[in-house]
């Protein structure tokens, strides 16, 4: 007879590296102790397109090597040319890695940097997005692999026949990654294998794509990822960074540190593209959508095509017969841009959620009524039901929660001292994805349980939650089950990204243990490759709801978020604790959209000015005043065995939408392009 435990998921959970983290035992990848070390620094290129013709470096510099296309190891092509490190003397982009500098210590390297001499051939370059940029075009899909484009019935008919329209266009600037631990890599050859400490978001596809790119078979590339400050997108594949060190490490045969100074990451890891996006809008007069058009634009580098999905969730938000969307790129002498938190659905809801907020008024109907009017039945493109889709309950129990009722409508209505008050709503949604992991269980002779699986812990709380999972699957207290994540060796785990971790290792960790209990054995493994290709990928979403209130200093034009609030409907919350912070996280990342964050650029040299984060603004603990967040509880078995959605994305989507809402619900004035910076409101002001 099998006893009943309470069961372990759904507790709160404190996350388990936590006393390691805070007495500093916790090894990040620049931390583990190498003997012989070196130090390598990055020579980034100070033009933004060129050729590079020759490095000079002085005699009198300190430097075991100094690596550049003239004199580095040949790499193997690479799937991803920003890891072709040193290949070529072609310049793409201003801070593109064009030399390294090998050292004894991180001083002499840096040093014998910054006395380099290069000589370079610059050319002409382009860097600004703009909506009548000659070069745009329509990439054949945008990622992951969606179509471009996407119609149904006649959307210019239907806006001319509609007898309330919008057409407004919003822009968002280019946005920087900014974990905490900024991306490093201790490379260590052992004759023809390769070990990297790495901070990356999956350890097994970064072996992969490094043994590539030296021409290695996978199992001789070792990656240890046990701890990773963050990475937003920007550590899901391998960066520069492993390449170089690697490459160091083989010349100067010797261990080699290479950790990317924060300046050195607005370039070289990736970046949200920026987007200009035109939505048009076409409605009856009780606010049923007629159309829908969603335009997106946004740039490329002249590497790699990187083509964000911004106008892709449109395709999934609210019902109109006639819609369309649509997705144009240009290619600049600019850095290529990766992911960035909720990649596509972070801007493009920006623009609708906007939009829509601007057909209420328009309509002079409540925006959540308006939304509520639009809800589709299934997919509103194909038509494939929802498993689960509770997006108007999130609308209507956090407006509940946060206190909507009775809200007079028309901006500029509340003042209270030198502040306007205002407040708004926007919608959120995350796709639920899954992808193929490998679990392993071992049963220990102490009656306790080691549980494996390659995945990658970003500081989310994946260790705690994926014991959690298999407590619960093994039939165990989590005291009892160990597990091991962060290594390539470990089974197979997919990235984390996606919001897609948590229910991708958690479901094969719950095929390992159920087995392994199953079978009574020493030892299980399940594979869940062939369940999730089978799984049905349309229709698969979680959503919510975000509120704002802000007040607007009437003579400054300094913005304030008074209360942030966030209402999700995304599966079975796995841990309480680690998912608010969660979502309170993607809140405060879409406030810094909103408010703070801007790659300024100077179009001139090609750069983006702001390049640290003295300059570049992210919301400090003093921007966050009020900030709340609270899910109702779904479960949805079609998903995984978990019944859970993804997390970890979700809270940026929208939340920016929010804000930008709530300052002209205070202040009657639309800032259509980010950030909603006081000089803006202020010029909108004087005229
Ligand atoms: Mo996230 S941008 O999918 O790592």
């Amino acid at each position: 007879m099998t006893t009943t435990l309470p069961g372990a998921v759904g507790t709160p959970l404190a996350r388990l590296e936590g006393p390691e983290k805070v007495t500093g035992a916790a090894r990040y990848a620049a931390e583990y102790r190498q003997d012989g070390i070196a130090y390598a620094w990055v020579v980034q290129s100070p033009v933004p397109r060129g050729r590079l013709n020759a490095v000079l470096a002085d005699p009198t510099a300190d430097a075991l090597a100094v690596l550049w296309h003239g004199n580095a190891p040949r790499l193997e092509p690479a799937d991803d040319p920003e890891l072709a490190v040193l290949q070529s003397d072609r310049i793409s982009y201003r801070g593109q890695p064009v030399a390294l500098v090998v050292a004894d210590t991180l001083e002499a390297a840096r040093r014998a940097a910054q006395v380099l001499r290069l000589d370079i051939t610059p050319e002409d370059h382009d860097a600004r997005l703009r909506a009548d940029h000659p070069g745009l075009y329509t990439p054949e899909t945008v990622n992951p692999g969606f179509p471009a484009e996407s119609a149904a019935g006649d959307v210019e008919r239907a806006l001319a026949a509609a007898p309330v329209t919008v057409d407004v266009t919003y822009s968002t600037p280019a946005l920087h990654n900014n974990p905490m631990e900024p991306h490093a890599t201790i490379a260590r050859w052992n004759g023809d294998d390769l070990v990297l400490y790495d901070s990356n978001q999956h350890p097994s596809g970064v072996a992969e794509t490094v043994a590539a790119v030296f021409g290695l078979e996978p199992a001789q590339v070792h990656v240890v990822t046990e701890h990773v400050g963050g990475g937003f997108g920007s550590k899901g594949t391998a960066r520069p960074n492993a390449v170089l060190a690697a490459l160091a490490a083989r010349v100067v045969g010797r261990p080699v540190k290479l950790a990317l100074p924060r300046q050195a990451m607005f370039s070289v890891v990736g970046h949200r593209t920026p987007t200009i996006q035109r939505v048009r809008l076409g409605a009856e007069r009780d606010g049923t959508l007629t159309a829908i058009d969603h335009q997106a634009i946004g740039h490329t580098s002249r590497l790699f095509e990187f083509a964000e999905q911004t106008a892709v969730v449109t395709r999934h938000m609210y019902a109109a017969p006639n819609r369309r969307t649509g997705h144009r790129l240009v290619r600049l002498d600019m850095p290529t841009p990766r992911w960035m938190r909720a990649p596509g659905e972070a801007p493009g809801m920006v623009a609708l959620e906007c939009a829509l907020d601007e057909l209420a008024e328009a309509l002079g109907l409540d925006p959540i009524e308006l939304r509520v009017r639009n809800e589709p039945g299934a997919e509103p493109e194909g038509g494939t039901p929802f498993t689960s889709r509770h997006y108007v309950e999130c609308l209507r129990a956090g407006a509940e929660r946060f206190g909507w009722a009775g809200r007079d409508p028309r901006p500029r209505q509340r003042r209270e001292g030198d502040w306007w008050i205002g407040t708004g709503v926007a919608g959120a949604t995350y796709p639920t994805m899954a992808q193929p992991s490998t679990a392993r269980a071992r049963a220990r002779a102490d009656g306790g349980f080691e549980v494996a699986i390659g995945a990658a812990d970003l500081g989310t709380g994946a260790r705690t939650i994926l014991t959690q999972i298999a407590a619960d699957a093994l039939g165990v207290p989590v005291e009892r089950v160990r597990i091991r994540i962060g290594d390539s060796t470990l089974p197979k785990a997919s990235v984390a990204g996606g919001s897609s971790g948590s229910a991708s290792w958690g479901w094969a960790v719950t095929g390992a243990c159920r087995r392994l209990r199953e079978t009574g054995g020493d030892e299980a493994t399940f594979d869940t490759t062939e369940l999730v290709e089978r799984q049905e990928k349309e229709g698969r979403h979680a959503f919510g709801a975000h509120f704002a209130e802000v007040r607007v200093d009437a003579v400054t034009g300094e913005v304030r978020v008074s209360r942030l609030f966030g209402m999700y409907a995304a599966g079975r919350i796995l841990n309480p604790r680690t998912a608010r912070s969660q979502f309170l996280g993607g809140m405060i990342m879409g406030m810094g959209m909103a408010l703070h964050e801007e790659g300024v650029l100077d179009e001139a040299i090609g750069a983006w000015v702001n390049h640290d984060l003295a300059e570049y603004h992210i919301p400090a603990h003093a921007d966050v005043e009020s900030i709340d967040a609270a899910w109702l509880d779904e479960r949805d078995e079609q998903i995984n065995p978990m019944g859970s959605k993804g997390i970890g994305e979700i809270g940026i989507v929208g939340s920016p939408a929010a804000i930008v809402n709530a300052v002209w619900h205070a202040t009657g004035v639309r800032v259509r392009d980010l950030p909603v910076r006081l000089d803006k409101l202020l010029t909108a002001w004087s005229q």
